[in-house]
């Protein structure tokens, strides 16, 4: 399937795995991209500059495709070293880069001075508009649905991305709540030109964390996530469980006085005791409602080739029948 977002990146398939913390490893990415699709290597879970240039090489030995990092700007006081992760990037030769958090605007002249594709996810037209008119190439746009970040405003797919068809005139590709063909055919009637999936990539045989978390997501629901910290304007949508509910308790209780340190037991670093370990209960992890949908645990080879056969035959039967 040809998209302008498979001809801007150089890519078989229209599908994006998006950074994911503890997840975004080069197995993972190498996995994706070998299977067609664009793998993505979180910078911020490696420890320094010096940790993402070991991880692009040990990526570069599983895969000749492309592959791009992802580069999130944390909110409040975490200053991680951007310029040095950014110069490990282009050393390593890595030509695609996701920015997520805050805009990327700072370090638009030394990603496009070396030759870099921007994409930049966000979750609202305004910010999808702004991206587009500091030099982003693409945006990814995050709805409401999504794992992880979803913003403030709380619009679903459904809304956002035929706004941000109306008003962008550079590629996008609808991120959030995806995790099938179908879902692949709607983003691109949406105006889409591809698909971005977090959640639905943990549930792979690649994917580098424990099994535990596969099967957490495959045996979730819709229903089974929750959203955490709004009341710090640090929105996430986490699976729920028994350090999630404990938040949520202690949000009910502080309401607005709710301050990071209140919740930090099960916030900080919990990353690699869940991930790594599989110890789930020990804190908020970000996941998608798309678990609902999640019923197995494929390669990614098995999971894309699926997604963009089952768009196909969508496309030319079940569509091609209204017409
Ligand atoms: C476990 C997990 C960790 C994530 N970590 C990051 C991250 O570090 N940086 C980032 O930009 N997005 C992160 N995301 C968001 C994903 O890149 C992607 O935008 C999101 O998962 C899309 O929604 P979906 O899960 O419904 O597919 C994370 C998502 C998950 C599920």
């Amino acid at each position: 399937m040809k998209t302008r977002i498979t001809e801007l990146f150089g890519i078989e398939h229209p599908v994006i795995q998006g950074g994911m913390h503890y997840v975004g490893l080069a197995e993972m990415a190498a996995a994706v991209s070998n299977a067609g699709g664009l793998g993505i290597i979180t910078a911020l879970t490696q420890p320094s500059p010096d940790d993402l240039a070991k991880e692009i090489a040990r990526c570069r030995e599983m895969t000749d495709k492309p592959i791009g990092v992802n580069l999130t700007f944390l909110p409040g006081f975490a200053s991680p070293d951007y310029p040095g992760y950014i110069q490990a990037t282009i050393e390593g030769g890595v030509k695609i880069v996701e920015t997520a958090g805050r805009s990327p605007e700072s370090f638009m002249p030394v990603l496009k001075g070396a030759d870099i594709k921007v994409i930049h996810k966000c979750t609202s037209v305004r910010h999808s508009l702004k991206a587009e008119n500091i030099g982003c190439d693409a945006v990814s746009v995050d709805g409401f649905e999504c794992g992880g970040h979803p913003g403030e405003d709380d619009i679903p797919n459904m809304i956002l991305l035929p706004r941000a068809a109306e008003e962008l005139s550079i590629p996008f590709v609808a991120s959030g709540g995806i995790g099938n063909a179908q879902q692949l055919v709607a983003a691109l009637a949406l105006g889409a030109d591809g698909i971005n999936m977090g959640t639905r990539f943990i549930a792979t045989t690649e994917a580098p964390v424990h099994q535990n978390v596969k099967e957490a997501i495959v045996n979730a629901s819709e229903l089974d996530t929750r959203l955490i910290m709004r009341s710090l304007r640090n929105t996430e949508r986490v699976m729920n469980n028994v350090a999630v509910e404990k938040i949520m308790a202690v949000e009910k209780e502080k309401g607005d006085s709710l301050g990071i340190e209140d919740i930090a037991e099960q916030v900080g670093g919990v990353y690699p005791k869940i991930m790594q370990e599989g110890t789930m209960d020990v804190g908020a992890w970000s996941c998608g409602m798309v678990a609902g949908l999640i019923h197995d645990i494929p390669t990614c080879q098995e999971l894309i080739d699926r997604i963009v056969d089952g768009a196909d035959e969508i496309i030319k039967e079940r569509l091609a029948s209204f017409a």
